[in-house]
């Protein structure tokens, strides 16, 4: 994990994007340490409010040189439909960068980036480096109407493999984006995919992904007291480089994993064989 600042972050902008909005953020020191896939966190609602915990945020992009941050803002409850009405000059209350990034290719690579609705936000970034790597790669964003794609005009600037898929048809292919991801990979010939989006998503990718023997590196969204490591509300089973299967903090181990070893179907249970898990009949 990256070294952490914790900042009083000013709001330089929002703009909407589709279903989204788009918050640009001045936080000196904290672009610098970002990496495509961390994630930033905000206090919402102030000093006398209610809601105690921090929402999270993948970071979008970070400008070393502009000393700013953006975020992508879906709204979904109180915190981010406060968040989302921010305005140019409010101070918002932010620690980043946080978790684990995507790990990026020593040299030239052939990588598919795979988004679902927000989740394509950390993917361009994480395209731009694998670019300047000497790679190659190609996008499937995907959504469930037009208005909630997010990157794909980005996504066009960076390569012309770009493939929209929206459930109802309202923008690219109809379907979900596991549909054209087989054909995807074979035709850049990728050797590795990165992606981002609902969990559902990240199951169906990394077992296609795994089908083709291609890795296949997801980032998860886990609810998240703290984002810092400290509570564990926010674990996973995932298998361990010695084959022990051990529930890891999302927040801190992650939230980047190697889809194969994320135990998806044990999500929200304590398997038998976790390394510390409850014997039959123990409560
Ligand atoms: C790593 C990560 C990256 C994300 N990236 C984005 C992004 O780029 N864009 C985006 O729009 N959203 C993103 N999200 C989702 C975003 O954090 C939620 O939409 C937001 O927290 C909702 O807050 P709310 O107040 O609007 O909703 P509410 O539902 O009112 O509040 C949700 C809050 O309660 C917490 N919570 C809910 N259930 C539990 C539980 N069982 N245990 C512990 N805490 C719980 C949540 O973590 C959150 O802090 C991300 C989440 C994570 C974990
Ligand atoms: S959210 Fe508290 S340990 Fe991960």
């Amino acid at each position: 994990m990256a070294h952490p600042l914790k900042t009083r972050a000013e709001v330089l902008s929002r703009t909407a994007e589709g279903a989204y909005h788009r918050l640009v953020l001045r936080a000196p020191g904290v672009a610098s340490r970002v990496r495509p896939g961390h994630f930033a966190t905000l206090a919402v609602g102030g000093p006398e409010s209610a809601l105690l915990l921090r929402r999270a945020f993948a970071v979008h992009r970070a400008d070393p040189a502009a000393e700013t941050v953006e975020l992508v803002i879906a709204e979904r409850g109180a915190g981010s439909r406060e968040l989302a009405r921010s305005r140019p000059g409010d101070v918002l209350d932010l620690i980043a960068p946080l978790g684990t990034p995507f790990p990026l290719p020593e040299g030239p690579v052939s990588a598919l980036l795979v988004g679902g609705g927000y989740g394509g936000a950390p993917l361009i970034a994480l395209g731009e480096e694998i670019k300047r790597r000497g790679g190659q790669i190609g996008f499937i964003l995907g959504a469930a109407t037009a208005g909630r794609l997010f990157g794909v005009e980005q996504a066009r600037a960076l390569t012309p493999d770009v493939l929209v898929v929206t459930e109802d048809g309202s923008a690219g292919l109809t379907g979900t984006v596991t549909g054209p991801l087989a054909q995807a990979i074979r035709a850049i010939d990728a050797s590795v995919v990165h992606a981002c989006g609902p969990m559902p998503m990240l199951r169906a990718v990394t077992g296609i992904a795994q089908g083709l023997g291609v890795r296949c590196w997801t980032a998860v969204e886990e609810a998240m007291a703290c984002g810092t490591g400290i509570c564990m509300t926010c674990v996973l089973p995932v298998v361990g480089e010695d084959g022990v299967s051990r529930f890891v903090r999302t927040c801190t181990d992650g939230p980047v994993f190697d889809g194969a070893k994320v135990r998806w179907k044990d999500i929200g249970s304590v398997p038998a064989d976790l390394h510390g898990a409850p014997a039959t009949g123990e409560h």
